[in-house]
């Protein structure tokens, strides 16, 4: 479905990401994880059109994604969920879930109803506080809305930027659970995570990134229990 290959890209003279292949197939999980400063983000910016590869090819369903827009990359069905959340702080949850839509255009009033009831089905939270100030929330909520947002667009692929960084173990349960439950409905995910445990547990496949290269690769449950991963990632 997702394919990154032999992907290379730079930040002036620093080769961020050397030679990475990701493949991400229909219905995964797949996730991808990495310290601080191993270039996750840039791979998903690179994907998503807002940073430029160097070398390499990202093909989603058979399209070049590298010679789409930014903004077009969406209208292909992948969605992104960025690290950080950055949602509208100084407009209402649904103002928010409606910028998620942007693309349906004005016309489309049913369409944009009905994927407003499919988040709101999902996340009570956000239905009952649809008239708040997104910028009021507190930080898993507005990861939920931000996840909310991402399925507007109803994408057939969701990449998620570190969805559990800053929440407490209580809300980051909260958050894998939201992930199973997005990627149970048939939504592919690409979830970049420094929390490995947690990556591994929901992931059926993962990727390894140490400073630009991918290190491992294989079946989520397998590489939960490397001694490799465990030493370096799982503090065991
Ligand atoms: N805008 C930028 N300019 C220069 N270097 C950058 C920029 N963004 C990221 N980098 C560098 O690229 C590497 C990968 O960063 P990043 O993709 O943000 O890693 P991660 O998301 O895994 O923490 C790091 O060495 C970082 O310092
Ligand atoms: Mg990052």
């Amino acid at each position: 479905m997702l394919k990154v290959e032999n992907l290379n890209v730079h930040y002036g003279v620093i080769h961020a990401i050397e030679d990475v292949n990701i493949e991400v197939r229909d219905g995964e999980i797949v996730t991808l994880i990495g310290a601080n400063g191993a270039g996750k983000t840039t791979i998903l910016h690179t994907i998503t059109g807002l940073k430029k590869a160097t070398s390499g090819a990202v093909t989603f369903d058979g399209t070049d994604l590298l010679k789409e827009q930014p903004s077009r990359i969406i209208t292909h069905g992948v969605a992104h969920v960025p690290e950080g959340r950055h949602v509208f702080v100084d407009m209402t949850v649904r103002e928010n879930l409606e910028m998620g839509a942007y693309m349906f255009g004005r016309k489309d009033k049913d369409k944009i109803a009905a994927r407003m009831d499919n988040v709101f089905e999902k996340f009570p939270r956000l239905k009952e506080r649809q008239n708040q100030l997104a910028g009021t929330f507190s930080g898993g909520e507005q990861q939920m809305l931000a996840v909310g947002r991402a399925l507007m667009a109803d994408p057939k692929i969701i990449l998620m930027d570190e969805p559990s960084m800053g929440l407490s173990p209580l809300m980051v349960q909260e958050i894998f659970s939201i992930i199973k439950e997005v990627n149970a409905q048939g939504i592919t995910v690409l979830l970049v995570e420094q929390n490995a445990k947690m990556a591994l547990k929901v992931a059926n496949r993962a990727y390894v990134l140490e400073t630009g290269k991918i290190k491992l690769s294989g079946d989520a449950q397998e590489l939960l229990h490397n001694d490799e991963v465990r030493k370096a990632y799982l503090g065991a």
